[in-house]
């Protein structure tokens, strides 16, 4: 039988409003999509992964759902997405769609009905006075409960326009799988479940100090036992169909025994390795985040960004955007990640190396953290701007010459188009190809494990059968562990040195 096509995959994340614009109308979409699959197929990834494109008011960039079964115009048509799934196909990529079964937008027939006060046991209603039911607080700042004019309360983790669903509701449930098999019935080979550990809230929603609301394993708001249920229907769902067909939690807790039971057999497949991501560029943080990640003994993610976070290029250069080390060090975590078993999430333009846009003018932005925070939190804005595939100005082959995307693209993207770093062999995205070719070449032949080396101060080195990599996070240059070829590097080597903020895939047979 082998591995299912998951188990060893990198993924690449596509946030479909900032990925390829074919409509013209300065914002991505399906058509955009299935015109660059080419590129990914070059690029050498397995499968991709699109966030919502569903029908939607836009209020959290389609992740406020208002018809699960539809394409927003805005993205196109479900005759567009069959022919970007076909496509998709037969350039070998997997396809897996985004669910959101925690909310829905309040522009959905359900929530419509229910501010007419029909089915409103299908949410979170409850009486209040002038005072919100609980003291819980929006993931996006503010008060998660929004009154109505006959004075009942709703309600919702994140923006106002995002109403939770009542999971304790059976025709919820009946709902989404219905949804699900909508989807698999048109090809999808899997799912990426968003706030996979929302859906139940604690009986009685009981009032609870704002440190707990975070999203922490002892809370009333997530996590809840009753959830685990309702992936065991989903898994039943998935194995039904041919294939293989897989769902990734987007799973946020504080405690590894918590993941792991998301990550039970006949539950999700695989979840989003946060810690991994939220991993400082130290060694010692690296190594605690493998060793705890190939214990919980389910199969292995690696993300270093995704459209909720500040890419980390500029993460790793300390917030600096076009910091030298900080690309310098994303290219060796990329290595790195690549070279442990499991599967790695890409996020769309880490491949050209973008940094985060820090300096969005406030008019621009979109995200709802920014307003809702009255614009003390920048929001998520600066890592969704479109990317740049061609030419010497904006848009850069986004959008047809002339249309403004939807958020601006800095002068300094000219140096990073695509179409510039592919023609550069030395460019971040060259560097992607070859370790992504690298890997392939690999895969199938390396363990499961892998085993830690003795290593100087500041580096990481571990081997996977005739795999070593060796990683310095360190200051100073440091010797290569004993190989006899070097396969890829991140940067160049000099003689049998390894230089900091580098990363190396060395053969030993
Ligand atoms: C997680 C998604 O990744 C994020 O973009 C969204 O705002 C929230 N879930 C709410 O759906």
């Amino acid at each position: 039988m082998g591995n299912p096509w998951w188990r060893e995959a990198v993924v690449y994340e596509i946030y479909v409003r900032s990925f390829a614009d074919a409509s013209g109308d300065g914002v991505g979409d399906l058509a955009g999509v299935r015109q660059r699959l080419p590129y990914l197929a070059e690029l050498g990834v397995d499968a991709i992964w699109l966030t919502p494109f569903y029908r939607s008011p836009m209020a959290d960039g389609g992740y406020d759902v208002a018809d699960h079964r539809d394409v927003d115009p805005l993205f196109g048509t479900l005759d567009d997405f069959d022919a970007m799934v076909a496509d998709a196909h037969a350039l070998g990529l997997r396809v897996i769609v985004d669910i959101v079964p925690n909310h829905s937008s309040s522009a959905h027939a359900w929530f419509q009905a229910a501010r007419r006060g029909e089915g409103r046991e299908r949410y979170i209603f409850r009486d209040g006075g002038e005072l919100p039911p609980n003291d819980w607080q929006s993931v996006f700042g503010g008060p998660a409960w929004t009154r109505l004019p006959d004075g009942q309360w709703y309600l919702h983790l994140f923006d106002s326009a995002q109403p939770d669903f009542n999971w304790r509701n059976p025709e919820v449930h009946a709902e989404f799988l219905d949804v699900l098999r909508f989807w698999l019935d048109r090809g999808v080979d899997g799912f990426r479940i968003d706030v996979a550990m929302g859906l139940y809230k604690a009986e009685g929603l009981p009032d609870t100090p704002v440190e707990r609301q975070a999203f922490r394993t002892e809370s009333p708001i997530w996590g809840q036992p009753e959830v685990h249920e309702v992936y065991r229907q989903w898994r039943k769902v998935l194995d039904s169909y041919d294939g293989d067909r897989m769902a990734v939690g987007e799973v946020w807790t504080d405690s590894i025994e918590d993941l792991a039971l998301y990550l039970r057999p006949d539950e999700l497949h695989q979840s989003f390795n946060f810690a991994w991501m939220e991993a400082p560029w130290s060694p010692t943080a690296f190594r605690t985040v493998i060793d705890d990640t190939m214990a919980i003994g389910a199969s292995p993610t690696w993300v270093l960004s995704n459209h909720d976070v500040v890419r980390h290029v500029t993460r790793y250069g300390e917030g600096l955007p076009y910091s030298t080390t900080g690309l310098a060090r994303a290219r060796a975590a990329l290595l790195t990640m690549l070279a442990l078993p499991g599967s790695a999430y890409l996020y769309q333009g880490e491949e050209l190396g973008l940094p985060e846009v820090t300096d969005l003018p406030p008019e621009a932005r979109q995200d709802p953290i920014f307003a809702r925070s009255e614009g003390k939190v920048p929001g998520r804005d600066g890592c969704r701007v479109p990317l740049p595939w061609s030419g010497t100005a904006a848009p850069y082959g986004f959008s047809p010459a002339g249309v403004a995307p939807w958020l601006p693209q800095p002068i300094e993207w000219a140096a990073l188009t695509a179409g510039r770093q592919a023609s550069d062999p030395e460019s971040t995205l060259s560097f992607y190809r070859r370790a992504l070719q690298a890997r392939r070449v690999l895969r199938g032949s390396l363990p499961a494990r892998i085993t830690w080396l003795d290593s100087p101060e500041g580096a990481l080195f571990f081997t996977r059968g005739p795999l070593t990599c060796a990683v310095n996070c360190g200051f100073n240059p440091v010797r290569l562990p004993p190989h006899d070829r070097v396969l890829i590097a991140s940067a160049p080597l000099s003689d049998d040195m390894l230089p900091p903020d580098t990363a190396a895939w060395l053969h030993r047979s």
